[in-house]
């Protein structure tokens, strides 16, 4: 595991902005994995800079993300289709059949998993993976409890997920209480994993996964089996440690 200590929020965001565009320039990176959340949001301002300054072409990339809240469809505005729309694909103009998301609202929710799984599997897997991490430990919208061997499933959230997440909605009533995630067996066979933090509210989250036992209660703490792992956190976030 590589720590990089980051000055605060913005010094987190630049250097994760060019550990990802780094590895694009390079040609190391052909299925990227994308995570949603407020931590990456300044990367991803940070990232399209850096695409749109260098016209790099983007035609042979593609991107898988973590997860969708079911119940919702690509268009809803609180959808993680629209956050990624929002927020990286409209502005880098990346060709949209290479963008990959769970779908929300097909009705049948295991045979989505089943076909985001095999996608995952026919693109050849994820090169590089972007992780937040939930106060409680989460990756992806895998709870505490989630088998570490888990394939991309329908998942309960969390009351404490479910109440983090309500700021992004006007109404609370409205946040979904399940969603589509990628398993913890299938991140884990990511080939590299990179993974923010950012705040006090993540420290004892990020403590746990530098240096708690290796437990399903804390799913975080699995990627301390992984060979390439980089977290890049600011110093609140490491605070604890
Ligand atoms: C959400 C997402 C995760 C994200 C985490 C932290 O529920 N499913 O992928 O990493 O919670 O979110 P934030 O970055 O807003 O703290």
């Amino acid at each position: 595991m590589k720590i990089i200590k980051a000055e605060n929020y913005n010094d987190m965001s630049e250097k994760a902005a060019q550990f990802i565009f780094e590895r694009l320039i390079r040609g190391d990176v052909k299925v990227l994995g994308l995570a949603t959340g407020g931590t990456p949001v300044g990367l991803y301002k940070r990232l399209i800079k850096h695409i749109n300054d260098k016209n790099l072409s983007l035609s042979a990339l593609h991107t898988v993300n973590l997860d969708e809240y079911v119940g919702l469809s690509d268009e809803d505005p609180n959808s993680y289709h629209q956050y990624m729309e929002d927020e990286l694909f409209r502005p880098i103009n990346i060709p949209r059949d290479q963008t990959h998301l769970p779908h929300g609202d097909t009705g049948d929710s295991e045979a989505e998993c089943k076909r985001y799984e095999r996608l995952i599997q026919d693109l050849g897997g994820i090169d590089l993976q972007l992780l937040g991490i939930g106060q409680n430990g989460h990756i992806g919208f895998n709870e505490p409890g989630s088998s570490f061997s888990g394939r991309t499933a329908v998942v309960d959230l969390a009351p404490s997920t479910i109440e983090a997440n309500a700021r992004y909605f006007t109404d609370k009533n409205k946040v979904p209480r399940k969603a589509i995630t990628m398993g913890i067996g299938t991140i884990m066979e990511s080939r590299s994993i990179l993974l923010l933090a950012s705040g006090k509210d993540k420290a004892e989250a990020v403590k746990k996964m530098i240096e708690g036992e290796i437990t399903e209660q804390t799913p975080a703490t699995v990627l301390q089996n992984h060979s390439d792992l980089t977290v890049i956190a600011d110093k609140e976030a490491l605070s604890q440690l």
